[in-house]
């Protein structure tokens, strides 16, 4: 919790009746203009309750009230009860706990003890692995640090599309027109070229579809050839992805794709039939869900196959058994969210009450220069593409700004990297974004690269300064840090609590990039009106340490995004 905001609700309980702290807690507003306080709390909820008139309930509460010394005062207005910091005693305290709590600054164990499972990235296998993936792998990877600063175990699993219809074409196209070589040097490519392949040459011969599934339909039964090239395509796929999964700094503690629960799903068709769930048409079998107004979810196929729905039914019921999760969340673009509605649905009428801690986390598609992305056509920007071009463009712009950086390469990855994933993280994420190669890594701006390089600033003023952080104990007077500027640096540092927990509440990441841009700029208006290593001891230490507080949450900011901070770029 905001310890400030925390204080307000608890004084303002402790004058009520009926109120918790937390209740009122959620009520505290920040106002828009600080002439209208620090923090607001708006009487008016209580109006009915204590049938009194909003304003004489924040005049009762601002004299009952006990007021912190971090409070200058309170002020009632129009029916809001204002809190007015007092800036000298907040900066004090503010950089002091970053100071102290470094990393762990903002963190909480109000997660102790609960388990959050996060299905992200999921490529499909034999297709390609594209910048629409990119969101769902970039995303899921920051809620899941999100997440665990806040205390909760977390569970990453890369539910790999690793089984299905594709496979059957694959196989039919390698027979056809496949080349070993080519996919061991270059599986995801290759593989896609197979498809592409396939599909051409489907639509001239319609029966190449037949063969596909027919071939998918004796992987499912155990065909040694049909499984020992599924396996091999699968193995060659999975290596090349660790690679980009690296680079990006992504980590999963579980790759069980959808091939994972083949021998699993039987056992479940069997529960829903049990259950009276299932309903037979024309050989196909699916749950009627005509009563929720949504098509019904097929869960077999005429030929005995089983679909994605099935293998999602059936992989829920096994993470719940393996990790009782309090919360499973699903990161996949919006065009599944009927998939996700139906199989949620199948899951509550079977009886479970844990369907309602099942969260799909839709977001918005990628197009590329208007396009959409497609794997059948094949106009597709390949993830690898996009970090290798990011790369390259950094390194550019090192080797023309800053040819003596001693470690150019480490850098240039750091920071193209950092651009594609901050990129994405900045577009709230249930909207579509055009994906194109200039604004993906614009330097200025509201980018990863103006972060990062306020992070090298704050790091390099240190580094003039002489300062050894591990030692270093520093004097804050807070009265050097009353004005506008600075305490609008303060305030952001105050607030960057509050920016978790809201990205976490709504599994919306942008809203941390926005304080992170937000502490940025303000940190260099700081910069650029106050001299930092000035000769007065201790105005000089004062401001470093406020140069520190905001280097350790720039860098924590940064991390929780999946990007690297680098000391110099
Ligand atoms: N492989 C799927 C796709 O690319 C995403 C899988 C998401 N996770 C899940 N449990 N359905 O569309």
């Amino acid at each position: 919790m905001n310890p400030f905001k925390q204080m307000i609700a608890e004084n303002i309980a402790e004058s009520l009746e009926h109120q918790s702290a937390q209740e009122i807690m959620q009520w505290i507003e920040k106002p828009p203009n600080s002439d209208l306080g620090d923090y607001a709390f708006p009487c008016f909820k209580l109006s009915k309750a204590l049938r009194k008139a909003p304003q004489s309930i924040a005049l009762e509460i601002s004299e009952a009230i006990k007021k912190d010394d971090v409070f200058l005062k309170t002020e009632a207005i129009g029916g809001y009860l204002n809190f007015y910091f007092n800036r000298k005693k907040l900066a004090e305290k503010v950089l002091s706990e970053v100071i102290n709590r470094k990393e762990k600054f903002a963190s909480s164990n109000e997660g102790a003890g609960k388990t959050i499972c996060i299905d992200f990235s999921a490529p499909n296998i034999a297709k390609p692995f594209h910048v629409g993936h990119l969101r769902s792998t970039v995303i899921g990877s920051s809620l899941y640090k999100i997440y665990s600063h806040m205390g909760y175990e977390c569970v990453g699993i890369n539910h790999l599309g690793d089984w299905g219809t594709q496979f059957g074409k694959v196989i039919v196209a390698y027979k056809n027109w496949g080349n070993q070589e080519r996919i061991e040097k270059e599986p995801i490519q290759g593989l896609l070229d197979l498809y592409v392949k396939f599909h051409d040459e489907s639509e001239k011969t319609p029966e190449l579809e037949d063969e596909a599934r027919e071939w998918f339909v004796k992987m499912e039964k155990g065909d040694k050839e049909a499984l020992s090239l599924w396996k091999w395509f699968s193995e060659e796929t999975i290596k090349e992805l660790k690679k980009i999964y690296s680079l990006l700094g992504v980590r999963f503690d579980h790759y069980t794709g959808e091939s994972f629960y083949n021998d699993k799903m039987k056992p479940i068709l069997d529960e829903l039939h049990q259950k009276n769930l299932l309903e037979d048409s024309q050989g196909a079998v699916l749950v009627n869900l005509e009563s929720y107004n949504m098509p019904p979810c097929l869960v077999q196929k005429k030929d005995g196959s089983t679909l994605y729905a099935t293998r999602d039914i059936t992989a829920a019921i096994y993470r719940k058994n393996t990790f009782d999760f309090t919360k499973c969340l699903y990161l996949t673009d919006y065009s599944q969210n009927l998939h996700f509605a139906q199989w949620f649905k199948v899951i509550e009428l079977m009886g479970y009450e844990w369907a309602a801690d099942l969260e799909h986390v839709p977001f918005g598609r990628v197009t590329h220069e208007g396009k959409r992305i497609q794997s059948r056509k094949g106009t597709v920007v390949l993830l690898e593409e996009v970090i290798e071009g990011a790369i390259e463009r950094v390194f550019n712009i090192i080797e023309e700004k800053n040819p003596e950086l001693p470690n150019k390469k480490e850098v240039a990855v750091d920071v193209g990297v950092g651009a594609v994933i901050f990129n994405d993280l900045s577009h709230n994420r249930i909207k579509d974004i055009s994906f194109s190669w200039d604004t993906a890594f614009s330097f200025d701006g509201e980018t990863g690269p103006y972060v990062q390089y306020t992070h090298a600033r704050a790091v390099s003023v240190l580094r003039k300064a002489g300062i050894d952080l591990e030692e270093k104990t520093f004097q804050i007077e807070g009265s050097y840090l009353e004005d506008e500027v600075s305490n609008q640096v303060i305030r952001q540092l105050e607030t960057f609590e509050d920016a978790i927990r809201d990205a976490m509440n709504k599994n919306e990441p942008s809203i941390l990039t926005r304080h992170v841009v937000d502490l940025a700029q303000s940190f260099n208006r700081f910069y650029h009106d106050h001299p930092i290593l000035v000769d007065d001891a201790k105005v000089k230490e004062t401001r470093l340490a406020l140069v520190v507080s905001v280097k350790e949450v720039l860098h924590l900011g940064l991390s929780l995004l999946g990007i690297k901070a680098p000391d110099r770029m």
